[in-house]
């Protein structure tokens, strides 16, 4: 694709901080533009390696400020985007929908119309690529997987809020041509994701002794991938993936929480020199989340077949990386948990 500006948004994030970090590591002709409103979620910390490169940039802003964003564009000429500003946590989205509604669906739109303001008179070359989740597929049963073709059926406030914006960028393909790409990706763990999702929250926990809060019975089942495999996948579906087109992403690595939990304990007394079964005394089942969906899995044939794609990763051994990476990063655990997000820990699990 030759030299390029690309837009990255919520690149301060999880998976946006290892996005911004491909990219600008493999891509040295390229300029990376990271935009993010650093909320709650989002931590410049993610990105100390890469923030002194000269292909990097970082722009403060909120993907809400239509104003905002239609001059950032029109300053800059980007020629992609890579979208992945989102509030993200189902917990929150079930405590403050707007809030999703805001940042996932109006800033979507604001996005897709700066970029249609900013090519629409020559649309070659440019790329808006949507990265959204499997949770716009709703909840399966026992058996079967998502594909791109599965009907959406989105369940909780988040994925309706991601579903929302998946289909506006559909829309404005089929209404203005914009060049668009989607993909959606199951469960992402790894390094740097924040602590209120389940194996951040769990590890930290076990660290603390503090209870590890198993929502319902611990059978919901979720298809696990670990993050930079997944930066790879958007490397791949950027640049080769076939316009219009929607790719799943996930990981063939399904697990009942409680038995993925299981496993997270086992690894922890080992890295810790706990005795055998001591961090699952710290299990606690705790009222299941409202509308809580039983299970996820994605069929990633498609961008295997089409665009050679694979994990690279095991789950053991991704787990294990995880693990160290937040024992050997127990500052970036503590600064995270502070302050406000002990305050929202406090809320969720009052009166559990
Ligand atoms: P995250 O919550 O860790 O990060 C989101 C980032 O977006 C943060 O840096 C935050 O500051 C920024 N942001 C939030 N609101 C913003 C706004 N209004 N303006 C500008 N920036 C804003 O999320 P994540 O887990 O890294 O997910 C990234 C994307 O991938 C999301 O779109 C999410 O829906 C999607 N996704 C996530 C997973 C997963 O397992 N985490 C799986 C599939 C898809
Ligand atoms: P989460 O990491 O929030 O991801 P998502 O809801 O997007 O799949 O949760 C993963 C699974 O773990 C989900 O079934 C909910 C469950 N869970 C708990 O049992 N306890 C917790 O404290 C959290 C955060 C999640």
């Amino acid at each position: 694709m030759g030299k390029q500006k690309i837009l990255i948004t919520g690149g301060a994030g999880f998976i946006g901080s290892h996005v911004v970090r491909l990219f600008v590591n493999s891509y040295p002709e390229y300029e990376i533009y990271n935009l993010d409103k650093l909320t709650y979620a989002g931590n410049l910390e993610n990105l100390k390696d890469v923030e002194s490169k000269s292909n990097y940039r970082f722009i403060k802003g909120d993907i809400v400020d239509a104003d905002f964003i239609t001059n950032t564009f029109t300053e800059n000429k980007f020629d992609g985007v890579i979208h992945l500003a989102a509030e993200s946590h189902v917990d929150r989205s079930i405590k403050h929908p707007l809030d999703f509604v805001m940042t996932n669906v109006v800033g979507t739109v604001n996005l897709l119309n700066a970029a249609r303001q900013n090519w629409e008179n020559d649309m070659s070359g440019k790329r808006f690529y949507h990265v959204s989740t499997d949770e716009v597929y709703g909840s399966l049963h026992d058996d079967g997987f998502f594909l791109e073709t599965t009907p959406y059926s989105p369940q909780s406030p988040y994925s309706a809020s991601k579903a929302s914006s998946d289909h506006f960028v559909r829309a404005y393909r089929n209404t203005y041509n914009l060049p668009v790409v989607i993909s959606n990706c199951s469960n992402n763990y790894g390094p740097n994701q924040f602590p209120e999702k389940l194996i951040p929250l769990f590890i930290n926990n076990i660290r603390n002794n503090k209870p590890l809060p198993v929502y319902g019975k611990g059978e919901n089942v979720r298809d696990w991938l670990y993050v930079i495999d997944h930066a790879r996948a958007i490397d791949r579906v950027y640049h080769h993936g076939r316009e219009g087109e929607t790719y799943n992403i996930g990981g063939f690595n399904e697990w009942k929480n409680i038995d993925l939990i299981k496993v997270v304990c086992k690894a922890m007394d080992k890295k810790l020199g706990r005795a055998a079964g001591e961090s699952e005394k710290l299990i606690t089942y705790v009222t299941d989340r409202a509308g809580h969906d039983l299970r996820y899995a994605i069929d990633s044939t498609k961008i295997m077949n089409e665009l050679g794609w694979q994990p690279s990763l095991q789950f053991e051994e991704g787990i294990e990386k995880t693990i160290d990476w937040y024992l050997s990063n127990q500052q970036w655990l503590d600064d995270v948990t502070s302050g406000n997000y002990l305050h929202y820990y406090e809320s969720m699990y009052v009166n559990r």
